[in-house]
């Protein structure tokens, strides 16, 4: 379903800000019923009463006013085989995958399926992580072959980038996602020709900033944060390693939710926004981001942002207990009155065999849900 032309000119008088207020529940809803829940709760001391008071708090948003977007779901993104990476073989709680010269192999609890490489080429591998299979989960790498340094140098999209062994199973970048990134090169390419200068693209929780050096050299301008400064310095080192110093990308090392805020009241707006938040983080100052949480509140503020002819808006979600559905339902909710269309589902990676281009069996890597204009 389209807006209808009056929800538009409502949406455009209101400077692109929420006809209803982002952060405030309806009187009597069921937040107020949640805290009356909780008053009444008796003290804390049994099991039972520990884990209600650990339950998240979600910031609930208001209904917006408008249409809901149309919908396209469930929608699968894959990627298969960019130049820099593909996944070879997967089964028995791992995977093996191809980073540039180096075969890696780590956990991958879904893959529950028999590998269809044989135990020789398994063992082959020039990295293993061993150590939690949590996503997030602490491990250490094992270099069968010979000691490898921290990092190695990747090419994705033409992006020279590094690599880096860390210690939570990540390797410094999701490659699942170069299927966002294409269509955002796509999207960025085709609006270069827009009177209103160039792009501006937000990438929230942006980690080593591929996502944002495939939108400065696709002509954005961009505006990347991210609450590690760590993570910050290593996107600098890979903007350096890209050639793409000149370009105007702003590091900002912040709390996604803070920022944000801020730029709803400065009244900044952009064109894409990308946002990947983990399941939990923390801010530069301590400031707890847990997704059940805030994610409503964030999408609101988001939307917000967005510019009245906004070229997309991107969520992806990993490692969370959920559907596609929550994150789709949340999108349509959050869009109504933008017009355009939300698709839902989700993110999958193909096995490519050890040429890239046998293809196997398809691995989930995440949930996403975008809204893109048509
Ligand atoms: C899983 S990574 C995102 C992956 C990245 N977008 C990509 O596709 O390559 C999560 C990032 O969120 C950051 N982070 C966690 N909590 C945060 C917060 N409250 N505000 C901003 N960034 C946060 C972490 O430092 C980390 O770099």
């Amino acid at each position: 379903m389209t807006p209808s032309r009056q929800d538009k000119t409502r949406r455009h008088k209101a400077g692109g800000k929420p006809q209803a207020k982002p952060d405030r529940p309806r009187k009597g809803g069921h937040a107020a019923a949640r805290a009356d829940e909780r008053r009444k709760s008796p003290p804390s001391g049994d099991k039972q009463n520990e884990r209600r008071s650990r339950q998240p708090e979600p910031q609930w948003i208001a209904l917006r006013d408008g249409d809901r977007p149309a919908e396209r779901v469930p929608s699968i993104l894959q990627s298969v085989c960019a130049d820099g990476f593909h996944l070879i073989d997967s089964g028995h709680g791992l995977k093996l995958e191809q980073y540039g010269d180096y075969r890696i192999v780590r956990p991958e609890a879904q893959a529950l399926w028999p590998p269809l490489l044989d135990e020789k080429t398994w063992a082959n591998a020039d990295a293993i992580f061993t150590g939690d299979t949590d996503e997030d989960g602490m491990g250490r790498w094992r270099f069968p072959k010979a000691a490898l340094g921290e990092t190695w140098p990747l090419r994705i999209m033409d992006i020279d980038f590094l690599g880096r062994f860390t210690s939570f199973r990540h390797v410094g970048v999701f490659p699942e996602q170069v299927a966002h990134w294409q269509w955002m090169r796509d999207a960025l390419q085709n609006a270069s020709g827009r009177a209103a200068g160039a792009p501006k693209v937000l990438n929230l929780f942006g980690y080593t900033g591929v996502a944002s050096l495939v939108a400065a050299a696709a002509g954005a301008e961009v505006t990347h944060v991210d609450a590690s400064k760590k993570a910050i310095g290593w996107a600098r080192e890979n903007q350096a390693l890209s050639g793409l110093d000149d370009r105007p990308i702003r590091w900002i090392c912040d709390d996604a939710m803070k920022f944000i805020e801020r730029e709803q009241r400065r009244g900044n707006q952009y064109d894409i926004i990308l946002t990947d938040p983990p399941k939990f983080g923390r801010g530069p100052n301590g400031e707890v981001w847990q997704l059940f949480e805030h994610l409503p509140k964030m999408l609101d503020l988001c939307r917000a942002i967005l510019k009245p002819d906004a070229l997309g808006f991107v969520l992806t979600a990993y490692s969370i207990r959920a559907s596609f559905y929550s994150v789709h339902e949340l999108m349509m909710e959050t869009m109504r009155g933008f017009g355009g269309v939300v698709e839902s589902g989700e993110l999958v990676i193909r096995e490519g065999g050890l040429s890239g281009n046998e293809p196997g069996r398809a691995l989930s890597t995440s949930l996403y849900a975008r809204w893109l204009p048509q």
